[in-house]
């Protein structure tokens, strides 16, 4: 799919969304796939598939995390942006109900990270595999290596940062949106994608849960720089008696919090999705609200019951939902 395609199926979204209010809280009957941004209309699409067959939330998950994988000029997977040394790096997790996770982070050339991330899981006794030896243990396990080559969309852009090398780690910046939507869109009109995680939550038929992150990291990052995407417990946590949470934005400030996991822990307390999303938010808020006022965090969860929610720091942080009988963008509410 190409960009522009993909850019249809996100205003398709849009579409949907403008008529929608803010979500508070919502009950869907399983089986229920939610996934961070807009962009994750199409990827739902690829997970419900899956789910609607009766198949296992971890499968699904997997193909949600492929089909943008395979976007040639997205926001993840090897179409992403570069570090600064112009090199594409990839990080990913995934879990399932019984609290199985693999990761992979700073992966370089293959175009699958989320499928890496579940051989780890499955075929060896560790969790992470980063850089060089998160790369020879996919080529070892049948993944190709891909030629090292920006796409069209990621050089221009790395060009235009090259001018001034400005060292500004910033993600959804809503100031900084051209778009002129209520909303953020996955690219701002210059092509400046707006956010660079998708991060999928699953309950199939069975009421079993599975999270899936793929990401191709912060724009222009240090070389080596790793966020919360690979972070199991920051990117990603999955409780299967409680629920899961994923989340998007400056992965720093989600690491910092083990933001997932305290998000599915106040599920547990009895928070709503919604709250207990917020309550993160608020955390991170509290310890710097000058930094937390120039960045974007949003995270996102689901409970047992297929309930879900997202809170953010800043407006703009969408979902989409998809299940027997909805398939629309949520905008969440947002602290500041
Ligand atoms: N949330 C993605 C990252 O910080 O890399």
């Amino acid at each position: 799919m190409n960009r522009k395609k993909f850019l249809r199926l996100s205003s398709l979204g849009f579409a949907a969304l403008t008529s929608k209010k803010i979500n508070t809280l919502v009950l869907a009957q399983k089986p229920v796939v939610i996934s961070t941004w807009d962009a994750g209309m199409a990827v739902n699409a690829a997970v419900w598939k899956i789910l609607e067959q009766g198949g296992k939330a971890l499968d699904a998950v997997e193909a949600g995390a492929i089909s943008i994988e395979n976007e040639i000029n997205c926001c993840v997977g090897l179409g992403g942006y570069p570090d600064r040394d112009g090199i594409v790096t990839l990080d990913a997790c995934i879990m399932d109900e019984h609290a199985n996770c693999g990761a992979v982070a700073g992966l370089e050339r293959i175009k699958h990270p989320i499928s890496v991330a579940r051989k780890v899981m499955e075929l060896t006794p560790h969790v992470i595999l980063v850089g060089n030896g998160a790369q020879q243990f996919a080529v070892e396990n049948g993944f190709i290596k891909e030629p090292e080559v920006l796409s069209e969309e990621a050089e221009k852009a790395y060009k235009d940062w090259l001018q001034s090398s400005e060292y500004r780690p910033e993600i959804n910046i809503e100031k900084k949106q051209k778009f002129g939507g209520p909303f953020a869109p996955a690219f701002f009109k210059d092509g400046t994608p707006n956010h660079d995680t998708m991060g999928i939550l699953a309950i199939d038929k069975k009421g079993n849960m599975s999270g899936g992150v793929t990401t191709s990291g912060m724009a222009f990052k240090i070389h080596g720089r790793v966020g919360d995407s690979s972070a199991i417990g920051a990117g990603l946590f999955v409780d299967n008696e409680v629920g899961c949470a994923t989340s998007s934005g400056v992965g720093e400030e989600v690491i910092r919090i083990c933001g997932t996991h305290l998000v599915v822990e106040f599920m547990r307390q009895g928070y709503t999705p919604e709250n207990a999303c917020r309550k993160a938010v608020e955390r991170i808020v509290n310890r710097d609200k000058a930094k937390a006022k120039t960045i974007q965090v949003g995270f996102l969860a689901m409970n047992k019951k297929g309930e879900h929610g997202g809170y953010a720091i800043q407006k703009g942080f969408v979902y989409s939902i998809k299940t027997a009988k909805q398939n629309e963008i949520i905008a969440t509410k947002y602290l500041l």
